[in-house]
């Protein structure tokens, strides 16, 4: 029987206290970091080598610019000078098409592939739409070089200030058939705080405008933001099922110092006096509301039968033909190679057996990206990561995981040649999981499936369980 409640976190962590980040630590995501480094000739090397005919390819292009600069946002982006966005969107899609005709020259394969997937993120893709031209110029790019699957899902990520009628139109004229929109927050003093340029009565409006496509699109939330509480986030999340969102995206605040990291922003909330004020007000969760807010969001979905796949992505029930969007059936289920386009984009190119993958991390300081593209004629790699062997099947497994999706014996038997349940260091990570319940045996004996125990602190487990395995 589906469950109709949320697991309880803080129970979990209890039983488990290696997966406890607290708020200010916490800045998780699931690239898996071990592998030989090689550097950007070598990598570029392995691009050219790579042979993918007729295997899935999914493509990634990275628009590095913001109308406004969100506080916690971990994004590689740019504010757009006042008075200068055709000019400047009119630049940055001139440099993603040169470092896409680049990859063209170089690597055959890419015109034998097929391109199941094509998403357009950001900083803020979806202000393309408000230069047609540039916008129309990258579409016909994308489809006059790669060949697309006919079903080929091609994704506009934006906000609910660029989702207009007219912008959601030509959108849709140009190829769009997927949107993902940030909203974060229904509370406008949450947004606010935060720095988002839009109201909450524009966000309703662009669900609607979104709504009227009869295409599937995602509203991306974060809980664990400043003056949030579990009332008022479950109420967002209830306000968002009425309004016919298809798919809502959890994100829990990833609040660790990205400045100090080198990879955003500073939250003004992470300076040191105002941090001191909202912790005397109570304004700033902590570790235990932060999960009290996601439990009871998902007691909100399950109530509805929105479920999760892939983790984190809750959707409401015949949202898509597979249960998952093609990109994360493809990205996060089969791990098929992903070519991404852009300063701080990343990709990678599988071979599917147990000679791994190659990593792609482009360079993410905006101005070296532009200045590399105008200076030099190579791709613009910072370096690259070969995977292989165990580590090859660690991260596979951590992806079909993350896919929230039934991790197949027989899978890693014919691709790795390795039998999970009996092979170390597989075996003991797999014991590990089943006995604290974050998978399960299928009743067939022949898959393990994700519990929503496991969903619900699916980054931790992989980085605890599954990324560590050597
Ligand atoms: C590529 S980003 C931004 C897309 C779009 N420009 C926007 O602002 O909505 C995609 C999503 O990542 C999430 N995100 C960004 N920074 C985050 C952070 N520090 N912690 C948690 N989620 C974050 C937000 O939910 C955001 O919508
Ligand atoms: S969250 Fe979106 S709009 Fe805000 S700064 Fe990041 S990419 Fe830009």
């Amino acid at each position: 029987m589906t469950p109709t409640r949320s697991p309880d976190i803080l129970e979990l962590l209890a039983n488990d206290p290696q997966l406890r980040v607290d708020r200010d630590d916490y800045n998780y995501n699931v690239t898996y970091t071990a592998g030989s480094e090689l550097d950007p000739g070598q990598a570029e090397a392995s691009l050219q080598g790579f042979t993918c005919e007729q295997e899935a390819l999914h493509l990634y292009f990275h628009v590095p610019l913001c109308s406004y600069i969100c506080h916690y946002c971990n994004f590689v982006k740019r504010l757009i000078p006042e008075g200068d966005e055709t000019n400047a969107l009119t630049q940055w899609t001139d440099l993603l098409i040169e470092e896409s005709n680049r990859y063209l020259r170089r690597c055959e394969w890419l015109r034998q592939a097929r391109v199941e997937s094509v998403y357009l993120g950001g900083g803020t893709a979806a202000l393309l739409l408000n230069v047609p031209e540039a916008a129309n110029r990258l579409f016909a790019h994308i489809r006059d070089n790669y060949p697309l699957s006919t079903d080929c899902e091609i994704t506009m990520e934006g906000n609910p200030d660029n989702f207009g009628a007219d912008n959601v139109r030509l959108a849709m004229d140009l190829g769009a058939n997927r949107f993902s929109m940030g909203v974060q927050s229904l509370q406008d003093e949450v947004n606010e705080f935060a720095n988002r340029g839009h109201s909450s009565e524009l966000t309703v409006a662009a669900i609607g405008n979104l709504g009227e496509t009869g295409r599937p699109f995602n509203v991306d939330m974060i809980y664990g933001q400043p003056r949030q509480s579990a009332e008022s986030f479950s109420a967002d999340i209830e306000r968002l099922i009425d309004l016919g969102v298809p798919t809502v995206t959890m994100y829990r605040l990833r609040n660790n110092d990205r400045q100090a990291l080198a990879i955003g922003n500073r939250a003004v909330w992470n300076n040191e006096n105002v941090r001191q004020r909202l912790i005397a007000e109570g304004a700033f969760p902590s570790l235990e509301d932060t999960y009290r807010m996601r439990m009871a969001g998902v007691d909100v979905l399950l109530g509805r039968e929105y479920w999760p796949a892939p983790a984190c992505w809750w959707s409401a029930p015949g949202t898509y033909d597979e249960g998952l969007p093609h990109l994360s059936k493809s990205k996060w289920e089969r791990y098929d190679s992903m070519v991404a386009f852009g300063p701080g984009a990343y990709g990678w190119v599988n071979s599917g057996d147990e000679h791994g993958l190659v990593q792609i991390h482009n360079l993410g300081n905006i101005g070296q990206y532009a200045n590399h593209m105008s200076t030099e004629d190579s791709l613009p790699i910072s370096f690259g990561r070969r995977i292989t062997g165990v580590r090859a099947v660690a991260a596979t497994l951590a992806f079909n995981f993350k896919a929230n999706q039934p991790m197949s014996l027989q899978r890693y038997a014919d691709q790795f040649g390795v039998n999970l349940l009996n092979d170390e260091p597989f075996a003991g990570a797999i014991e590990a999981m089943l006995g604290h319940g974050y998978v399960e045996r299928s009743d067939d004996g022949a898959d393990l499936i994700p519990t929503l125990l496991g969903e619900a602190l699916h980054e931790e487990i992989i980085s605890c369980y599954l990324h560590s395995l050597e």
